[in-house]
């Protein structure tokens, strides 16, 4: 007997369909339920891809723009507050660098400016002349360290800063800020003055007689013309520099350091999160001082950081006339990217602004303004990759 299925063989592909269907449905809910899932519950990843707790959303109030003074030192606390922000953090980091850098596993595998390979010769020349390696037992047998990294911008200018500047136990100045002249508003003591020959004073005169006089090297070239001027011998080559640089430092040997290159690899790869291998990935020397002074501090602040975006016709620096509007970003630095970690900080209280200057330029400008703003100014040049928006609410109501 053939089994008839008769009336059942024109079912099946109704049968077929209504299976299909079914299936399309039950994927559908499930991708919706799964994607409620990611959205509802939180399954954003806690750590951005730089380190950073990500969630830094909270509010910038009056209090961020207008630190008060605390004449108390809190001990450990901006190395305390950056590990709570970014986990990775690791204080113990040297200052400058001794005779014993080759055991540095962090620099000596990287080239300038980043770590210290194939620049051993010289920097063992170096260093056995100059055979002063820290900051003295004055500074090192202070229980907490209150320091301050005083940065060039004319938004220094008729803020009567000076006083509390010199309050702090270590100021560190940059390049060719001067102090002379300026002492209302930006104080009197150096303890260092950080730069590379392109940057240095080239009037001896305009040099402190007492700070230390500690060289970021970039290039190869830098620690060449830190020999030459250690032995007070004319550079000829000069041609390896950007600009003219100066021809004679009035400090002694014992009184030059050469920073430790661990602060500029840290800031730029970890901090900043620059590109390893692309031009745009140095940080500035401001960021780079910042970064060393979390490591050697307990507490950091900040000064003449920040350009106000809304004057474009505001001095760039406290010392001289250019105008902001003339500004010509070098195209080495991401200077949207690194403006990003140094609000990182801030908003997290890990340092303090005295001028308000990084802040501000958010609340004119916001980050995008910022980006906007470096990318006129620079013609194009500036390749910004701001991707991590920053949730900023400022409450400005009160003022
Ligand atoms: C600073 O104050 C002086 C004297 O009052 C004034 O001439 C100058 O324009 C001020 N500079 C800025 C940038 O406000
Ligand atoms: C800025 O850059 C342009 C073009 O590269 C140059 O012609 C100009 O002199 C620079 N301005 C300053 C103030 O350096």
């Amino acid at each position: 007997m053939p089994c008839t299925v008769g009336g059942d063989e024109s079912q099946k592909p109704r049968q077929l369909l209504l299976v299909l269907c079914t299936l399309l449905v039950l994927c559908f809910l499930y991708n919706s339920i799964w994607r409620l899932h990611l959205w509802g519950l939180g399954h954003k990843p806690l750590y951005d891809k730089h380190g950073f707790l990500a969630k830094l959303d909270y509010y910038v109030t009056l209090e961020h723009l207008t630190p008060t003074p605390k004449e108390s030192c809190r001990s450990g606390y901006a190395a305390e507050k950056m590990t709570t922000i970014y986990p990775w953090f690791i204080k113990p980091a040297p200052m400058f660098l001794d005779m014993n850098y080759r055991a540095l596993s962090q620099i000596r595998n990287f080239y300038l400016p980043f770590g210290t390979k194939r620049q051993e010769w010289i920097l063992d020349y170096i260093l056995k002349v100059t055979n002063n390696y820290g900051l003295g037992e004055e500074f090192n047998s202070l229980s907490c360290k209150k320091c301050i990294v005083v940065g060039n911008g004319g938004i220094l200018t008729n803020k009567s800063m000076g006083v509390r500047i010199d309050a702090y136990d270590l100021i560190v100045r940059l390049n060719n800020a001067p102090v002379r002249g300026y002492e209302k508003d930006v104080g009197s003591r150096t303890t260092m003055r950080i730069t590379y020959p392109e940057g240095a004073f080239q009037n001896p005169e305009l040099y402190e007689t007492d700070s230390l006089f500690v060289l970021s090297a970039f290039k190869s070239s830098d620690f060449q013309w830190l020999r030459s001027m250690i032995f007070k011998r004319r550079m000829y080559n000069v041609e390896m520099f950007w600009k003219s640089v100066a021809q004679h430092i009035p400090r002694e040997p014992g009184d030059m350091r050469i920073l430790n290159p661990y602060f500029i690899q840290e800031a730029a790869f970890k901090l900043i999160g620059l590109p390893r291998y692309n031009e745009q990935n140095i940080p500035t020397l401001g960021a780079v001082a910042i970064t060393m002074a979390l490591h050697n501090c307990d507490e950091v602040d900040v000064a003449g950081f920040g350009y106000d975006m809304g004057k474009p016709h505001a001095p760039l620096h406290y010392y001289e006339n250019t105008r902001m509007a003339a500004m010509n970003e070098s195209s080495t630095h991401n200077i949207c990217q690194e403006k990003e970690f140094l609000i990182k900080l801030l908003k997290e209280g890990v340092i303090r602004d005295l001028t308000n200057g990084i802040l501000r330029e958010l609340i004119v400008g916001g980050i995008n303004g910022v980006e906007n703003a470096f990318r006129a100014k620079s013609g194009g040049m500036m390749h910004c990759r701001c991707d991590v928006a920053i949730s900023t609410t400022i409450r400005t109501s009160s003022s």
